[in-house]
């Protein structure tokens, strides 16, 4: 969702804010917009759509001005028009916003009331007005700012830059994130280290209810009106790893590198020179926990429906999991010694940030899958389970998700050891299944061909396509509906292959292709039946299995791709790899928007 940046310059800003709005573009958006100050007055370029268009009107009215903030908007309240665009500005002040203002309206009707007029949609403007009210009530832009994050509600992070101040930006959070970049002489803030990577590596991550002054030289945080200590810390991040490598897309990028991070990610969870799982150090006792809620949304979600199945077979342990959204309004009553797990690649996702203080609330210990270690999740939580995915720039999550289901699979055994419920055996053969994958996903990727054949032959052309799977391959089929359709735009659907005769059955036919996720497992003759059920209607089959599945059900499907065998514990990741493809390759073929598909946003800081 919308990205954030701000510099205090030496140089003229305008290509910088450019540059960093577009590593921010990962974050989805519909229009974009700079403004920077001349002469003490605060001039802006917006444009609807992508950054090209901003780009082309800088060419024709470019923008000078060593200060300056810029934006990329996904928008909530008003259609994404260039009235719309941020910065939103009145004579006083320019704003650029991420989140939502609760109370706009109420603050609307009073400055409206006051005689102010107000020019746009936005929930945005309501604090342009409102800190243009009390400027022009001879306050100072903090005690402006100040008074604002009083009056304030919601979640948001925003930037402020002031007419006839060139010597400082401000800035504020609460909820959505914001960090400050250190220069020499310059400053910068934004939404995140990426956006920050290239300029600096000093960074101040801001907390909820923090607002800052950044000059020239350093920042200022304040909780109300008092100042606070935040430290800096140095960035990981470096412009090589946040580009697109040689690859057509992020997306294809971050699925090629899924054998590298997997490993990477293995390597902190797994001993492999003794097979077993590294023990993190957990807030908890596995055989005390009465019961693990997880939460999370999108494909975090399906994460948590194969960790479920992880957890009740290995660790014996009784699992709900919750789609954040709804389970934050529902408001559960949460066992007392219960365990909340919130998987998130962003951490920054509201619903799930929000879930988390809810099972916070319900006293239970708080754990989390973040592939950001400093987002506001990560920071909920009394203990953090890193994916060590690096950046993912791809809206549609990839490596992160894959990542996701290797953390959550480690400390599903690790429950199951320490309750018994995992003999030694059965956890040296895991580790080795695990030790194997990088190698396994690397061999699907080298099948690449084939799958992009099923996509261009089979999938691209269809209207609907069905996904089914069984047990631990049914959030599989999930995952593979979900990526279709938001690459493709081709409706799809995902089955437990049970339940198949009791609706979608009625939509088989010879134009609803099926891909069916069936690794040789113990239900595999369930599936086999289900198999049977679509080919009787003349449904056009797609077999995802390995070479013994292959061997059994392959000349009754349309066509077929033998995934490299593997335990079938473990199956769902490698699996997920099998569908990204399919979903990649037929995106490409229809000649989709890849990396930033349209109206979607990588994270999800609005409700
Ligand atoms: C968005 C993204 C999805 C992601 C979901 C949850 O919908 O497009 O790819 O799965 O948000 O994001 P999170 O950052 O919490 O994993």
């Amino acid at each position: 969702m919308c990205g954030i940046i701000g510099i205090i310059g030496k140089a003229p800003v305008t290509p910088l804010l450019i540059d960093a709005l577009k590593r921010l573009e990962y974050r989805g958006y519909d229009s974009a917009g700079v403004a920077t100050l001349i002469n003490g007055h605060i001039d802006r370029r917006r444009a609807e759509g992508k950054l090209v268009n901003l780009e082309a009107r800088l060419k024709v009215e470019p923008l000078p001005g060593t200060i300056g903030i810029g934006h990329t908007r996904w928008a909530t309240h008003g259609k994404p028009s260039e009235r719309n665009a941020h910065p939103i500005a009145t004579d006083r002040v320019a704003i650029v916003h991420n989140g939502i203002i609760e109370n706009f309206q109420e603050l609307k009707d009073e400055l409206v009331a006051e005689g102010r007029r107000f020019d746009t949609d936005t929930d945005t403007e309501a604090v342009a007005q409102l800190l243009t009210s009390y400027l022009e009530r001879q306050m100072s832009p903090e005690a402006a700012m100040g008074k604002a994050m009083e009056r304030l509600r919601g979640a948001f992070a925003l930037v402020a830059m002031f007419s006839g101040r060139h010597d400082i930006l401000m800035g504020a959070r609460r909820g959505s994130s914001l960090a400050v970049g250190h220069g020499n002489g310059e400053m910068y803030v934004g939404t995140d280290a990426l956006a920050l990577a290239p300029f600096t590596s000093r960074v101040t991550y801001l907390e909820d209810d923090d607002w800052v002054v950044l000059n020239s030289t350093g920042c200022t945080v304040y909780q109300g009106t008092t100042t606070v200590e935040r430290p800096e810390k140095k960035s990981g991040l470096s412009g090589a790893l946040i580009g697109k490598g040689n690859h057509q897309h992020f997306m294809l990028k971050e699925i090629y590198e899924q054998p590298a991070v997997v490993g990477d990610t293995l390597q902190s969870y797994l001993d492999p020179a003794t097979r077993s799982v590294r023990t993190p150090s957990l807030p908890l006792d596995w055989t005390k926990v009465s019961r693990v809620t997880m939460t999370a949304c999108g494909t975090a979600f399906y994460a948590c429906m194969v960790a479920k199945y992880w957890f009740e077979k290995l660790a014996r342990m009784p699992v709900e999991i919750e789609v954040a959204s709804e389970f934050r309004y529902r408001e559960p009553p949460l066992p007392e010694g219960g365990v909340c797990i919130a998987v998130s690649q962003s951490g920054e996702t509201i619903d799930t940030l929000e879930a988390l203080r809810y099972a916070k609330s319900q006293k239970q210990i708080l754990l989390s899958v973040v592939n950001v270690p400093e987002s506001a999740i990560a920071r909920l939580s009394h203990a953090v389970l890193p994916t060590l995915a690096g950046p993912e720039i791809g809206v549609a999550s990839t490596k992160a998700f894959t990542t996701q289901l290797i953390v959550l699979l480690n400390t599903a055994i690790a429950a199951g050891r320490a309750r018994g419920t995992l003999s030694r055996e059965q956890e040296e053969k895991l580790a080795l299944a695990m030790i194997e994958l990088p190698a396994r996903i690397n061999e699907t990727l080298n099948m690449e061909d084939d799958y992009r054949r099923i996509a261009e032959s089979t999938l691209a052309a269809a209207r609907d396509v069905l996904y089914l799977g069984r047990g631990s391959s049914f959030p599989v089929a999930l995952e593979g509906a979900l990526k279709l359709k938001e690459l493709s735009y081709i409706h799809a659907e995902g089955y437990a292959g049970g339940e198949m005769k009791h609706g979608p059955i009625a939509l088989i036919d010879d134009a609803v292709p099926v891909v069916v996720v069936a690794p040789s497992d113990a239900i595999f003759d369930k599936i086999a039946s289900n198999f049977e059920q679509v080919r009787a209607r003349g449904g056009k089959l797609v077999l995802l299995s390995d070479a013994q599945g292959v061997a059994r059900l392959g000349a009754k499907a349309e066509t077929s791709i033998a995934v490299p065998d593997i335990d079938p514990v473990v199956a769902p990741i490698l699996y997920t790899v099998a569908v990204q493809l399919l979903a990649y390759y037929t995106a490409l073929a229809k000649g989709t928007d890849i990396d930033q598909p349209r109206n979607l946003a990588k994270s999800v800081t609005v409700e």
